[in-house]
């Protein structure tokens, strides 16, 4: 009995916290996901060697991985990455295995696993931005 009611008010102040805690934030939420420390060190480790310098990717597609700047410019077709828009993002279609095998990224290597992938969906989800 004891055990029980002392959960109630654990359970009780935690939804209080919450509420308070929700009244006190401002509107607007800081996105969960950083291009810098999260996103750019991920496309280095994963795509780098082929879409940086002097690699066939970059030659090829014009896609340079390098910086916010080269993924937001996209290939020579033009953006992989629509802002706020993950389903009309090409990049994420490339990297989920939904194009035609043979360009799904990266190239005959190991898909990147789902916490990446979901890393880079929830930055697009976000806005995109370069933070
Ligand atoms: C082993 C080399 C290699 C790696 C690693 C690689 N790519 Fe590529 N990528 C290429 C080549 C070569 C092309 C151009 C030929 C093609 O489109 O298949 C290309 C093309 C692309 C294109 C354009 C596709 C199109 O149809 O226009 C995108 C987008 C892309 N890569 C994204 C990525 C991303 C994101 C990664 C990392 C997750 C990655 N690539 C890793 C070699 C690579």
């Amino acid at each position: 009995m004891l055990f029980r009611s002392s959960l109630a008010l654990v359970l009780g102040a935690f939804c209080l916290t919450m509420a308070f805690g929700a009244q006190a934030a401002p509107p607007k939420k800081k996105p969960k996901v950083s291009f810098a420390e999260d996103v750019l060190p991920l496309l280095q480790f994963r795509c780098g060697a082929c879409h940086t310098g002097e690699g066939d990717g970059l030659k090829i597609s014009g896609l340079d991985l390098s910086s916010y700047e080269g993924l937001m410019k996209g290939t020579k077709h033009g953006a992989i990455v629509v802002p706020g828009d993950v389903l009309t993002s090409n990049l994420m279609v490339l990297l989920d295995g939904k194009a035609d095998k043979s360009i799904q990224m990266p190239h005959g290597q190991k898909k990147l696993s789902t916490c990446d992938r979901d890393l880079i969906r929830t930055w697009i989800h976000e806005g995109a931005q370069n933070n």
